[in-house]
């Protein structure tokens, strides 16, 4: 079965959903999601969306911060586009109907400050902002004809190239989009979309990790099919660690927002140690790698478990007001942040690396788009600054969408046949064990060897380990039916290998890649973008990277 539109979106993210509602006023849009449609990591999202609104701050106070964060390694084309056009996407989401929390006085922004920025631009709805624009822009999206938004339906492959009956018509060399291969989870079918513009929005991938801040959807599945089809991909060893996600047994990845920081938060240890002046003077507000690796170190060093936020010196209603989300969240699990401190620990976070972008969104891969957390724009470098996540993901969507359109509008070519999916000679083998016990596996080894702290021989021993678990996966994923664990595994298991060479091939340490080897900076050898590309890593010059 085959199913045709202009557009086809992948993932119901701020990027997915922003960009499918441009879309849809030209063409018909079809948008497939893995899970239900709110879940992503936008719909966690707490903190909010930086943005300059204060007559006191300035463009060039932002890009600066942001420079600051990325250490070296931002675009600055890149950084300049999302600081000056950030606050125009946010006015659309107003026009949307979305609403965010405004000063006592009800006419501006309340603007949150968080880690790694001089002034107040969080624009935020209390702390929930992420289900807010999540749901803002579903309800929006649900009035429009032009609109299909398939749940429970995930991406198994783009259809390029390779997939086309025959060979193609198209210059050797080049790769182009129409579309991809999609599991329908109701009736375990795979189904064929196409479309002759294709927008990856599929999210992070925290869920190669253990410990992670995101939820189950982000296993880098935008990612590992943009690799497989040829795309490049860049930055993957950055992969940020939010410091402070809530230990308890049953608050499993559960974010302390860095607002909270932000409000007056003081990370302590557990003799009551206010200890972040020791590591930096910008204390709880230095950039968020800093922070998680003085926690890690403290950890480390006293052998305890976690470290302690503490807000008790607070305003106990001023909290609950601000926090509500965070309030309840505790209170459920019989912790009251008004009265104790909140027991906390490092998690991944967020991938600032991604499947590498022009500034109009395009991949190295002829229609096809990637916008948001899969993407890497060139925008948060070696560091990804707070909040600046969902201004990127609305920023590129709104430019993905014009240079798309107009893409629409210039190449008018019918789409090749291409044949249904083929699962001929492969078996419903039902072996769950195998399949949870990898997740579990890659899961420990990337948290204990590709974590907060590295070393070339822990990157080495997890390296050759996830080689072996691939060729596994690979070997049972040709003759097994395809099922949505399944893939997952398969697309784990890739992303994970790409992060590990990513980091074994910077010999230096920067914003978030640090490693015990090559514990020092170095500007001379590795100021550029960490690509792989087709089997092989180089690095390449930002504007070559990124400039295309
Ligand atoms: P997502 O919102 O993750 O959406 C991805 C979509 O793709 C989902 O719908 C998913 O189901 C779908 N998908 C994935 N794989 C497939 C597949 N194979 N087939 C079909 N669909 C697929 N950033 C900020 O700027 N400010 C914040 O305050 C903030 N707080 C955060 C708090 C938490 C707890 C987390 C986890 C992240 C936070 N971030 C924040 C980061 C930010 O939320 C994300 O980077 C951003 O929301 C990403 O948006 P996206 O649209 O790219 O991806
Ligand atoms: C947070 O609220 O701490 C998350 C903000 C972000 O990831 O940008």
């Amino acid at each position: 079965m085959a199913i045709q539109s202009d557009v086809l979106v992948i993932g119901s993210g701020a990027a997915g959903l922003s960009f499918a509602l441009r879309a849809a006023k030209y063409g018909t849009v079809t948008i497939v999601t893995k899970k239900e449609e709110a879940e992503s990591n936008t719909n966690y999202a707490q903190g909010g969306i930086a943005a300059v609104f204060d007559p006191n701050d300035t463009f060039e106070s932002h890009i600066e911060d942001t420079f600051k964060g990325g250490v070296g390694l931002c675009y600055p084309e890149a950084v300049k586009t999302i600081v000056t056009e950030g606050p125009e996407r946010i006015k659309d989401l107003t026009k949307w109907g979305i609403h965010f929390t405004l000063d006592d006085k009800g006419k501006v922004f309340d603007l949150g400050r968080e880690g790694g920025h001089s002034k107040n631009r969080i624009v935020h709805a209390m702390d929930k902002t992420g289900r807010v624009v999540e749901h803002g822009l579903l309800d929006q999206l649900r009035r429009h004809p032009n609109i299909n938004i398939l749940d429970n339906h995930v991406a198994v492959d783009l259809i390029t190239e390779h997939h086309v009956r025959g060979g193609g018509k198209y210059p050797k060399g080049d790769i182009h989009c129409w579309g991809s291969y999609v599991l329908n989870c109701e009736t375990g079918k795979v189904e064929m979309y196409l479309a002759r513009v294709t927008l990856l929005a599929t999210g992070g991938a925290g869920q190669v990790y253990q410990h992670t801040s995101n939820p189950a959807i982000a296993t880098g599945d935008g990612v590992a099919m943009a690799y497989r089809a040829g795309a490049a991909i860049g930055g993957l060893e950055f992969m940020q660690f939010h410091p402070t996600t809530l230990y308890h047994s049953k608050g499993k990845s559960f974010l302390i927002s860095e607002a909270v920081r932000g409000h007056g938060g003081i990370l302590r240890n557990k003799a009551g140690e206010a200890f972040m002046k020791q590591y930096h003077e910008l204390g709880e507000l230095a950039a968020r790698d800093i922070v998680a690796r003085a926690i890690d170190s403290e950890i480390k060093r006293s052998g305890d478990e976690c470290v302690y936020l503490d807000v008790t010196h607070i305003d106990a209603d001023n909290l609950r007001k601000r926090f509500p989300q965070i309030n309840e969240k505790l209170l459920a699990l019989n912790l009251d942040m008004t009265k104790e401190m909140i027991p906390v620990v490092p998690a991944a976070h967020y991938m600032c690396g991604g499947v590498i972008t022009n500034l109009q969104g395009q991949t190295s891969v002829e229609g096809l788009y990637a916008t948001g957390e899969v993407a890497c724009t060139g925008v948060h470098g070696a560091n990804r600054l707070a909040s600046n996540s969902l201004l990127e993901a609305l920023v590129f969507s709104e430019r993905a969408f014009h240079n798309a359109k107009a893409y629409l509008d210039s190449h008018k070519c019918a789409i090749p046949t291409i044949p249904e999916w083929d699962d001929e000679g492969t078996f419903n083998q039902e072996e769950w064990v195998l399949i949870s016990h990898d997740r579990r596996e890659i899961q420990r080894l990337m948290w204990d060897y590709v974590g907060i702290v590295r070393s070339d021989e822990r990157l080495e021993r997890a390296g050759a380990r996830i080689n072996l678990i691939r060729d596994q996966i690979e070997s049972y994923y040709k003759k097994t039916v395809v099922t949505e664990p399944l893939l997952e595994l398969r697309n784990m298991s890739l992303v994970a290998s790409l992060i590990i060479r990513s980091a074994l091939y910077r010999k230096e340490s920067r914003g978030l890649h640090y490693t015990t080897d090559y514990p020092q900076k170095d500007d001379i050898n590795w100021l550029g973008l960490t690509v792989i590309h087709q089997g092989n890593v180089s690095l390449k010059a930002l504007a070559n990277a990124f400039g295309y």
